[in-house]
C-alpha cells in the first residue's frame, strides 16, 4: 500500500483493524504494535530504569491522526492524550487543510543554548572583552566534552555574551550554542555548560553560577503554515466564508488579550504535547519554552494567528520545539520507538515539522468549533460514548446509547444505564416478537 493517511471510516473499526490497517500503510509491523501498546507501552522493569521508586506504570491512550499531509507527505501521526475530541479533531482539521495541499512547514537547524551565569563581576565590559576574544578556545572546549556529537556532524558552533542586571549586582551570562542534531539535546547543553564555566569564570575574573540550558530555544524554531478553502470550512448551518471572518476574529481575540491567547495556545498544545509524549520527548521542556517565546514581546501572545486571503483562510504558526529522535528514554521505550517508526520521522527536525502541523491542526479545529457551534456539542457526543462504556455498554451499544443520552440531553452514569437497560428490554421484546 502506497504510504497514505486517509483512512475513511477507521473510527468505525475494531482496534485490531486499526492496527492492522496502519502496520499495512507505515510498514510498522502489526505484532511490534500489539507489544509496544498492550501493556501501555512500557513494563515495569523498564520502567524501573527511568525513574526512581516504581512502583509500576501509568497508561495513556495511545491514538492516530489521521489525513496528515506535510510538505506533501503522508504522515499517520501517533498522540498520547486523555481528554476526548482531540484526536479527532486534529484529525478532521487535517482533512480540510489535505484538501488544499496539505501543510507546509521547516525547522531551523537544531541548535540549543546553554547558559553560564557568571557572578561577582567587577568590570563587565572588560569580562565580556576577555570572553568574546577567546571564542574559539570555548567552543574547542565544549567540543572536547561532547566527541560523539562532532562525530555525529554537530557541535558547539559559537558563543554569545550578555550583561544583566545592574553595576552593583551585574552578572555576566555566556551562551554557548550547540548544534544537537537529532538529539533533543538537554544533556549536551548541561554538559557543555559545565565543560567551559571554570574557563569562562577565569576569563571574566569572576564565579561561576549556574550551568544549565535554556528551554527558550528561540533558535531552534519550527514554523507551518496552511490554507483552506471556504467551501472546506462551512458547516451544516454556516457558509464557509462566515467561517473565516468568525475563525480570523478569534484569532484577533487572541492577539489582543492574554487571557484569550492562553486558551487559544493550549488548544494548539493539545496536538502538540500529544505528539511529544507518543515519541518520548520531553512535554515540560517543550511547553515551557512555547510560552516562553508566546511572551517574548511583553504581552502573552498567541503561537499561531489566522488570517484570510481572499475565499482561504491561511494559518500560521511558530513556535521553539526541542524534540529528538535518538538517544534517552527513546532506546528504551518500546511505545516511543513505535510512534517514530510509524511517524516515518527522519529525523528530529522531520518530527518537529509534524508536530507542529498537528498543533495547528488542533487550533482550526478549537477555534471553527468555537466560530461555529461552540465546543460542547461536539465535547459531549464523545464524552457520551465514554459514559455509555462506563455504563457497561460494548460493541454497537456504545454508539446506540450513546447518541440516546445526548438527543436527551442527560449525559449521566444514570441515564447511560437506563438508555441501555431499554435497550435489552426492547431487544428482549423483539426476540419474543421474533419467536412468535
Ligand atoms: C480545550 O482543550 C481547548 C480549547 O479550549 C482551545 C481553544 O479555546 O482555542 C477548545
Amino acid at each position: 500500500m502506497a504510504r497514505t493517511s486517509r483512512f475513511p471510516g477507521f473510527y468505525k473499526m475494531t482496534v485490531e483493524e486499526r492496527r492492522a490497517l496502519v502496520s499495512e500503510a507505515t510498514g510498522a509491523d502489526t505484532r511490534d504494535i500489539e507489544n509496544a501498546l498492550e501493556g501501555g507501552g512500557l513494563d515495569a522493569e523498564t520502567a524501573d530504569k527511568f525513574v526512581e521508586n516504581v512502583l509500576g506504570t501509568y497508561a495513556l491512550p495511545y491514538g492516530v491522526a489521521l489525513n496528515v499531509r506535510v510538505n506533501g507527505k503522508d504522515r499517520v501521526v501517533p498522540m498520547v492524550v486523555e481528554e476526548p475530541s482531540v484526536v479527532a479533531a486534529a484529525s478532521n482539521a487535517a482533512k480540510m487543510v489535505r484538501a488544499s495541499g496539505g501543510f507546509q512547514a521547516t525547522a531551523d537547524e537544531p541548535l540549543m543554548t546553554s547558559q553560564i551565569q557568571l557572578t561577582g563581576v567587577v568590570d563587565a565590559d572588560r569580562a565580556r572583552a576577555a570572553i568574546l576574544a577567546a571564542e574559539r578556545e570555548i567552543v574547542d572546549l565544549a567540543n572536547r566534552a561532547i566527541p560523539g556529537l562532532a562525530v555525529r556532524g554537530g557541535g558547539a558552533r559559537s558563543i554569545e555574551v550578555r550583561t544583566l542586571g545592574t553595576p552593583a549586582d551585574a552578572m555576566i551570562v555566556v551562551h554557548v550554542v550547540v548544534d544537537c542534531r537529532d538529539a533533543m539535546g538537554a544533556n549536551l547543553s548541561n554538559t557543555v555548560a559545565e565543560a567551559v564555566a571554570d574557563r569562562l569564570a577565569e576569563l571574566a575574573d569572576a564565579k561561576v553560577g549556574l550551568r544549565i540550558l535554556t528551554n527558550l530555544c528561540d533558535k531552534r524554531r519550527v514554523r507551518v503554515t496552511c490554507r483552506v478553502r471556504a467551501e472546506e470550512l462551512a458547516t451544516e448551518d454556516m457558509d464557509g466564508n462566515l467561517v473565516i471572518d468568525g475563525v480570523v476574529n478569534a484569532s484577533r481575540f487572541a492577539e489582543l488579550d492574554p487571557y484569550r491567547a492562553a486558551t487559544h495556545n493550549k488548544g494548539i498544545m493539545n496536538g502538540i504535547d500529544a505528539v511529544v509524549i507518543a515519541t518520548g520527548n520531553d512535554w515540560r521542556a517543550v511547553e515551557a519554552g512555547a510560552h516562553a517565546y508566546a511572551a517574548r514581546g511583553g504581552q502573552y501572545a498567541p503561537l499561531a494567528t489566522w488570517k484570510r486571503e481572499g475565499a482561504a483562510l491561511v494559518g500560521t504558526l511558530e513556535l521553539p520545539l526541542a524534540l529528538g529522535t535518538v538517544g534517552g528514554t527513546l532506546r528504551v521505550h518500546p511505545g516511543a520507538r513505535l510512534s517514530l517508526h510509524m511517524l516515518g520521522a527522519t529525523g528530529a527536525r522531520d518530527l518537529a515539522m509534524a508536530a507542529a502541523a498537528i498543533g495547528l491542526a488542533s487550533n482550526l479545529a478549537a477555534v471553527r468549533a468555537l466560530a461555529t457551534d461552540g465546543i460542547q456539542r461536539g465535547h459531549m457526543a464523545l464524552h457520551a460514548r465514554s459514559v455509555a462504556v462506563a455504563a457497561g455498554a460494548t460493541g454497537d451499544k456504545v454508539a446506540r446509547v450513546a447518541q440516546m443520552i445526548v438527543e436527551a440531553r442527560d449525559i449521566t452514569l444514570e441515564a447511560a444505564r437506563q438508555a441501555l437497560e431499554n435497550l435489552a428490554q426492547r431487544e428482549g421484546d423483539g426476540a419474543v416478537a421474533a419467536d412468535d
